[in-house]
Formats: structure tokens, C-alpha cells, sequence
């Protein structure tokens, strides 16, 4: 398990975007952020899009609580197209003690598109160049301001488009770009589809890291485990992982060593599998001791802990019951521990009838 009392320095030369975990909604809130964090100490980790509207006029608290000291480096992102809501939003971001604000142009949802923000802000360099400028304003050398953006949007397929809107952004003091390498289509298509269907152009991305060597540039799309990381880290200067991160965490488990220069190998064993379980029931229950949070919350972020192992799918069916919603946690875990040993013995050859 990642020790998170290790605060040793970074070493100067890798990027702090050398490897990300993906902002995703709904996915990477507190909970699961600080269930990566036991997997991976160094890797940078990003909090779901919160829009500019919601931390101007809504529950500052609920969306920006966090534990800084254990879960840095955190970046916020948000998703608006109002530069004086963007330097609001990015004075919090120092306030609450997040390491970076990074802006959301590359959602397609329609209710983002209602907004005018996510994805169909690539269509509005200047409009994004002056968000960058006012949140630069407003923190200053504090944090950085980055953008997370796609190659294109609708057919517009040629790569000038996204090398036009990187070099407008750029101008405005932006020195940090995270592509999601494929089109985002505004119309047709959902969200879901929207990260699939589009086709991935890694060579786009690439070609931005040669002309702008200046800028750190990092891909994103469809990069699934470590030997993919290791092998865009020769082109780019940091990678982005989303789905793959969340739905099997221990792809993280290297990272640390391999990527970080920090500590040896995590050996993935059942072990240190139990070890990383039994630290979210703890966080779990103190979460619900101070919040109240209700143990599902937090759980179902860690329900591919197990994947690979004999007896996961029992475990995970455990984890995921809502029948067991009023249980204590301990209880839960007693549970699922015993339902996944129950699976590994009934696999298990019977000594007894061994040749
Ligand atoms: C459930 C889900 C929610 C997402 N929410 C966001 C979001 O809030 N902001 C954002 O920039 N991208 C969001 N994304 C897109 C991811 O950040 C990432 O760009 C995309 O999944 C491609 O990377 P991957 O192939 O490694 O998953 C979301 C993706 C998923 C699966």
C-alpha cells in the first residue's frame, strides 16, 4: 500500500503530469481519490468537473472538501466560459488547497453544451484564452491553470484546428495541455459514445508536443496499462488515464516505482490487497462518524480491488449489495471476505482427492 505519511520530494526533472488519473464525474470524488491514493501516492489525481456556477452560487463545502494533505497533488477541474466565474472558481481552488485548476473543454453532454462550456469552447479560442488570462490574474504563480481539451469537435478532422486553439490558449499563459486524442461530436451522440465512437489520432497529440516543445503536453484516450504509459512517454510529456484507472486500480500499483522514481514495486499480492481494503474501511468509517456518509458511497469506488483474483465477483457482489445499506461497514467487509474465501476454497483442488 502507498505510504501516505511520504512526503519526499518529486525529483526535478519528471514532469508533475507525468501520469494522471483522469477527471471523471461521478467517478472521482473524495472517496475514490483517496482510495488511488492507496494505490499510487505520487500519481495526480483530478476531481470531478464542477461547474463555475455551482461554486458561485452553491454549496462551496460539498463540492470542494478534501483532505489536501493526503490527497495532493489534486487538481480541480471545472467546467464554465465566464472569465470572471473561472478566477472566482480559481481563487477557491488555492483557498481549499488543490495543487492545480485545470478547465474542462472537452465534455460534449448537452447540458454542458446549454451551458456553452466543455467541448463546444474549442470552437472559441479567445473566449478560453481569456478565462486562461483572468485565472492567471487571480492565483498567480499559486497553482497552474491547464486546459483538458479534445483534438477537434464535430468533422472537423484537420490537425491545424487543434494546433490554432493550443497556440491561442498558449498566448494567454496556459503552459499545460491534456488532450483527449479524438473529436468530440456535439450532435448524436452520448457522452459514452462520445468516448468511444470518435476515432483516437494519438499522432495529433504527438505532433503538438514537437511544435510546441515548450508546452507540457499530455494524451489521453484509451490508454489501458502501464506499458502503454511507458510507451507515450516518449512522445509526450505526461499521460492521462481514465476508465482503466477506475475500473482496475491495481494497473496503478507500478506507477509509483516506474514512472515516479519513487519506492520499489508494490508486490499485488492477496496480502496487499486485504492491506488497501481494510484502510478504506477505516477511512470509511471515519467518514461516517464525522459526515455520515453512507458506506456505498465510498465502497463502490473500490469494487475492482480484487479483479484477477479468484473469488472477486463474490467479494464485489457483497460490496455492492443495497440490502446490506444499514450494516456497519465492518460488518460488510466480514462479509466479503468470507463470501471471496468461500469462492476460493470451492475452486480449490480437494487435497483429499489429490492423484
Ligand atoms: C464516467 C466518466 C465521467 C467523465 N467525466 C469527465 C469530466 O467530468 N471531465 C472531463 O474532462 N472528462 C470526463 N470524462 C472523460 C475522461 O476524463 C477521459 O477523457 C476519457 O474517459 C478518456 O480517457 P480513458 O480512455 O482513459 O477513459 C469522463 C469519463 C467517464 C468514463
Amino acid at each position: 500500500m502507498a505510504d501516505l505519511r511520504n512526503t519526499a520530494a518529486v525529483p526535478p526533472q519528471i514532469s508533475p503530469w507525468r501520469v494522471s488519473v483522469a477527471p471523471m464525474m461521478a467517478w472521482t470524488d473524495r472517496h475514490c481519490r483517496h482510495f488511488h491514493r492507496l494505490i499510487t501516492r505520487r500519481t495526480r489525481l483530478y476531481t470531478e468537473m464542477v461547474t463555475t456556477g455551482a461554486l458561485v452560487h452553491g454549496d462551496v463545502a460539498k463540492h470542494l472538501r478534501h483532505n489536501a494533505g493526503l490527497e495532493a497533488p489534486t487538481a480541480l477541474q471545472i467546467g464554465g466560459s465566464e472569465p470572471d466565474e473561472m478566477a472566482h472558481a480559481a481563487r477557491l481552488a488555492v483557498q481549499w488547497g488543490y495543487d492545480e485548476i485545470n478547465l474542462n473543454c472537452g465534455c460534449p453532454s448537452e447540458r454542458v453544451q446549454r451551458g456553452a462550456f466543455g467541448a463546444c469552447l474549442m470552437a472559441e479560442p479567445a473566449l478560453v484564452a481569456d478565462g486562461v488570462k483572468a485565472m492567471l490574474d487571480a492565483v498567480g504563480d499559486a497553482i497552474p491553470v491547464t486546459v483538458k481539451h479534445r483534438i477537434g469537435i464535430d468533422r472537423v478532422e484537420h490537425y491545424e484546428f487543434v494546433r490554432d486553439f493550443v497556440g491561442e490558449v498558449a498566448r494567454a499563459g496556459c503552459q499545460v495541455f491534456i488532450v483527449h486524442a479524438r473529436n468530440a461530436w456535439l450532435q448524436g451522440l452520448s457522452p459514452k459514445e462520445n468516448r468511444e465512437i470518435p476515432p483516437l489520432r494519438y499522432e495529433f497529440v504527438h505532433r503538438l508536443k514537437r511544435e510546441f516543445p515548450n508546452l507540457t503536453v499530455c494524451i489521453n484516450g484509451g490508454i489501458t496499462d502501464s506499458e502503454q504509459v511507458q510507451m507515450q512517454l516518449q512522445q509526450v510529456d505526461g499521460v492521462m488515464v481514465g476508465r482503466a484507472a477506475y475500473h482496475d486500480p491495481v494497473v496503478m500499483a507500478d506507477w509509483d516505482s516506474r514512472f515516479w522514481q519513487d519506492g520499489d514495486p508494490i508486490d499485488t499480492s492477496d496480502e496487499w490487497r486485504l492491506a488497501v481494503e481494510l484502510a478504506m474501511v477505516h477511512y470509511i468509517e471515519a467518514e461516517q462518524q464525522l459526515h455520515g456518509t453512507p458506506w456505498a458511497n465510498a465502497a463502490t469506488h473500490m469494487l475492482g480491488l480484487w479483479n484477477t483474483r479468484p473469488g472477486a465477483r463474490a467479494w464485489r457482489r457483497v460490496w455492492s449489495d443495497h440490502r446490506l445499506k444499514g450494516s456497519p461497514v465492518q460488518e460488510v467487509f466480514k462479509l466479503a471476505r468470507e463470501a471471496r474465501l468461500a469462492a476460493v476454497r470451492s475452486f480449490a483442488p480437494d487435497p483429499t482427492q489429490a492423484a
